[in-house]
């Protein structure tokens, strides 16, 4: 039913040129952040979409897919792509932000993928409620999570044990059953109003907005009810921040996307002209709509408010503005901070808070 391309074809699906607007992190598995400062308006082209994936990207025949919802449901099913793309859809505007973004930044150092700023893009997403699917298969009463599973498998350093007794490893991760439910929680099939490249997850994907992107799992195949907590590898040892001291408290696994702004231009270490310039940025948040943006230009002494451009979208992040006049040469440091409208707010601090330590998949929202 499928096989697995080489990176080399990857760059073919998705052209990785410099025009693509994509850096490329790592060549195998293919991994690679947008280019921040190109992004106009809110939807980011499909082709400079950051792009994160842990094993090759699976070749999949669409019609060969199928869609299995079994588990705990009254009536298991298996759905066509022709099927699933027949039952009624919707159209988001989301934004994915990989829980790694930014990790490059962080001291002291974090393992795992060195992304810089460009994890996260946004793109109009069309696809079919996943609570369509789930409810026409007849949840038992005992469910408590819906396990989706994607078609990639590889091999992982840590479970090399695993993988010798039952085969290479799927990504797979659960949705506790009201997210689950979500009406926002889409099983996508298009992409900015075409049908999604493979690295993106072609023939479908899940779309969970507001989550960090590990939730929205590519290339699904099998969506299994269960009444038990999912124990897999990408559940339980990724994407949770780990306790202060080993055995203090429990892992906390990541889910909300934690408010955070960029600066995109000027870029770092830009040398600009005395006079007026425009600094532009973009500005998010998992649990609530962005509600302000603030700009420092002397490295955080004094703040002001920045203007927000375009409408809210509930689940997009929202391009900002701030005019500014540079009226002598000197060195300053500019930065930005957002605040949602449930009042979170981004740390403007370069190291990690107290009390915090972070897993191998996590580069915390800080602002600079
Ligand atoms: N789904 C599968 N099957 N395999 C993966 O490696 N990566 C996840 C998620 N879904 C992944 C996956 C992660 S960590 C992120 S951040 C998003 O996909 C990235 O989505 P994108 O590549 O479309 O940007």
């Amino acid at each position: 039913m499928q096989d697995h391309v080489s990176p080399g074809d990857h760059v073919g699906t998705t052209s990785a040129s410099p025009d693509s607007g994509l850096l490329v992190v790592s060549a195998t598995p293919f991994n690679a952040e947008t280019r921040l400062a190109a992004q106009r308006g809110v939807a980011t082209p499909t082709a400079a979409f950051f792009v994160r994936n842990h094993f090759a990207v699976p070749r999949i025949d669409p019609r060969a897919w199928r869609l299995a919802i079994e588990g705990a449901v009254q009536r298991p099913a298996v759905l066509t792509y022709e099927q699933l793309k027949a039952l009624p859809s919707r159209t988001l505007l989301v934004t994915l932000e990989c829980a790694g973004n930014g990790r490059s930044a962080m001291r002291p150092q974090v393992e795992g993928e060195p992304w810089q700023y460009g994890a996260v893009s946004t793109a109009a997403w069309t696809g079919v409620p996943l609570r369509a699917v789930l409810l026409a298969a007849g949840l038992s009463p005992a469910v408590q999570e819906v396990v989706c599973e994607g078609a990639d498998r590889g091999q992982v350093a840590e479970h090399e044990r695993v993988a010798a007794a039952h085969g290479p490893l799927a990504f797979a991760r659960s949705l506790p059953l009201a997210k689950a439910l979500h009406p926002d929680t889409l099983l996508a099939y298009a992409m900015n109003g075409d049908e999604l490249p493979a690295a993106h997850g072609f023939p479908v994907r899940l779309i969970v907005p507001g989550w960090y992107g590990m939730a929205s799992v590519k290339w699904v195949t099998r969506l299994t009810a269960s009444t038990q907590p999912f124990m897999g590898y990408f559940q339980r040892d990724r994407y949770v921040l780990e306790p202060p001291q080993p055995g203090e408290r429990q892992a906390l696994a990541l889910t909300n996307i934690a408010v955070r702004s960029v600066l995109v231009d000027p870029s770092d270490g830009a040398v600009l002209p005395c006079g007026d310039h425009c600094l532009r940025g973009f500005a998010w948040s998992g649990s609530a709509q962005v509600a302000r943006v603030e700009v420092s230009v002397d490295g955080g002494a004094t703040w002001e408010p920045a203007q927000f451009m375009g409408d809210p979208e509930r689940y997009a992040w929202r391009p900002w503005e701030y005019r500014w006049r540079a009226v002598a040469p000197t060195r300053v440091t500019l930065c930005s901070r957002a605040i949602d409208a449930a009042a979170n707010e981004q740390p403007t601090m370069r190291s990690r808070p107290s009390g915090s330590s972070s897993r191998s998949d996590m580069g915390l929202p800080f602002a600079w």
